[in-house]
């Protein structure tokens, strides 16, 4: 079974999985990390130069990529559930999908303080940010095998809720 972390931009899913996958034993990916790797770029540089559909194209094919190893869990980028090959993939029945569901507020104040300035954010005011937020619930919603709220909660304490329902 491999575990797949969704969710928005800045929802913690890359420390979330690390702890997740040390605690069960799984190995960890982070599917942001293997397309870096892929393609030789940042995903800053790289979303800008390619543009989005294309990069939607690169991230669909790395997700099949990396679900072909067994008992991992994958940390996505916040955009997969915006491509139905991925969608599709998280579908699967090896696929457990989680969702750390975290608040408009919160994502943004992560984003603002974050290394990396995300494209997506770059590219739209703050009102339509939160408009393709909103859609994005939704999305997230209709995927997930499982949903955690992260608003004011560690790291350690949503892996401890993840496991308490798995
Ligand atoms: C994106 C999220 C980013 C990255 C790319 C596009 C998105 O990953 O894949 O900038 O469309 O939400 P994080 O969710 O890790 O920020």
């Amino acid at each position: 079974m491999n575990i797949l972390l969704i969710g928005f931009m800045g929802a913690g899913k890359t420390t979330v999985g690390q702890e997740l996958s040390h605690d069960l034993g799984k190995h960890f990916i982070d599917l942001d990390q293997a397309i870096v790797e892929h393609v030789g770029q940042r995903i800053p540089a790289f979303f800008s130069q390619v543009g989005e559909p294309t990069f939607r194209e690169i991230e669909a094919k790395m997700l099949a990529k990396v679900l072909e190893q067994p008992d991992t869990v994958i940390s996505t980028g916040g955009g997969v559930i915006e491509t139905q090959i991925c969608m599709d993939l998280m579908s699967r029945p090896d696929v457990f999908t989680i969702w750390l569901n975290s608040d408009f507020s919160t994502v943004t104040e992560r984003l603002l303080m974050a290394d990396d300035m995300r494209p997506l954010m770059q590219q739209h005011s703050l009102s339509s940010f939160f408009k393709l937020w909103q859609n994005r619930q939704v999305k997230y919603a209709r995927m997930a095998d499982l949903m955690i709220t992260t608003d004011s909660k560690t790291p350690n304490e949503i892996v401890d809720e993840i496991d308490r329902h798995l």
